[in-house]
């Protein structure tokens, strides 16, 4: 016998205001065509002005415990994935967890831009493992949108906003590949390549910034990095890409998923994709791709999932699991 954390519900939220690349076009040297062949992107979501992070976060948590048919009272720990909290603080973990009225457990924020869903499933996945959480919310939110630099058209474009969460539970499994639930993880991070991909800005330098990317650069490291890191997940639970049903990638171009599906041997028949709609949604791109997923029809219980994300830092990971 061996505990697993075994996802019990998820759930997304989605702005309703929703964006096609032609509105880009009016003050920007760019064009649908260019931002669809270069990132796979159609549209994405932004958030209303006065709607922030735990905005989203708490409606894609309360859609993740409905779909688990449990309340904030089962719950004994938040993890808020998110580098666009509300506030400097609190964390907003915290804020979602007075609005879904839970008044024990504890809850807290996890920082690794679009590698923090992962990180924050590792977490999860230590905490349910060493005893001090029996169900844990993860969440992944963002409202990127407030830190773009509207004339740089090489990053305003990329990205959107998003929430989407998971119900862990602690639940027995026979030690095995078979069980369902995380099976294992892989983080990693290099802060020797900060300059890639960081905002300009931030508290101790007194400003808020806007997101930096050298695009290209960051697009060299992906596919090598994220295929390495997938196989290194399954590897650790006693697998390979052959036993994969679903890659769920994080979503920030889709020539990037592409070639590491590829790298890895697998069809893109075997890979949710959501960057056409979403754009890139940092933390929040990984659960929102398997809340649609499993709306599509795609992803079914038993299945073999691996996630896989990079993102500023470097940081990366990826987590092998059972749906
Ligand atoms: N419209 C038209 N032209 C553009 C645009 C645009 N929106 N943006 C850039 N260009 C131009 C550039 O200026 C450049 O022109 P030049 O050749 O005259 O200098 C040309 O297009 C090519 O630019 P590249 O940056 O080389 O284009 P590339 O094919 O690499 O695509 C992109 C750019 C989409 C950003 C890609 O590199 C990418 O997706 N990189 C990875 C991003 C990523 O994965 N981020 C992950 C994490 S995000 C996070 O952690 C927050």
């Amino acid at each position: 016998m061996a505990g697993r954390s075994v996802v019990v519900g998820v759930g997304h939220y989605l702005p309703e205001r929703i964006v096609p690349n032609s509105e880009f076009e009016k003050t920007l040297d760019t064009s649908d065509e260019w931002i669809r062949t270069r990132s796979g992107i159609e549209r994405r979501h932004f958030a209303a002005d006065d709607e922030t992070t735990s905005d989203l976060a708490t409606k894609a948590a309360e859609a993740a415990l409905v779909d688990a048919g449990l309340t904030a009272d089962d719950i004994d720990a938040i993890i808020l994935a998110t580098s666009t909290a509300d506030l400097t603080f609190p964390s907003a973990a915290t804020m979602v967890q007075a609005r879904l009225g839970m008044t024990k457990g504890f809850a807290f924020d996890v920082q690794a831009v679009c590698a923090g869903f992962v990180f924050a499933l590792g977490n999860a996945n230590a905490l349910i493992l060493s005893g001090q959480a029996k169900r844990v919310l993860v969440i992944g939110a963002e409202t990127f949108s407030r830190i773009m630099d509207w004339t740089d058209r090489s990053t305003c474009v990329l990205f959107g906003d998003g929430a989407g969460a998971l119900v862990l539970e602690k639940q027995e499994g026979r030690g095995t590949s078979d069980d369902r639930g995380i099976l294992a993880t892989d983080l990693n991070s290099d802060g020797r390549y900060k300059d890639l991909l960081y905002v300009d800005g931030g508290v101790s330098t007194q400003s808020t910034g806007h997101l930096r990317m050298q695009g290209n650069q960051v697009f060299r490291h992906a596919v090598e990095k994220l295929t390495k890191t997938a196989e290194i997940a399954l590897e650790r639970a006693g697998l390979t890409c052959d036993d994969v049903d679903w890659i769920v990638p994080h979503q920030a171009n889709i020539r990037i998923i592409q070639g590491t599906a590829k790298k890895m041997g697998l069809p893109m028949e075997n890979v949710v994709v959501t960057v056409q709609d979403h754009g890139n949604t940092s933390a929040a791109s990984i659960p929102l791709a398997l809340s649609v997923g499993k709306q599509r029809g795609q992803i079914k219980p038993g299945d073999l999932i691996v996630t896989e994300a990079i993102g500023g830092g470097l940081a990366w990971g990826a987590v092998a699991l059972r749906w």
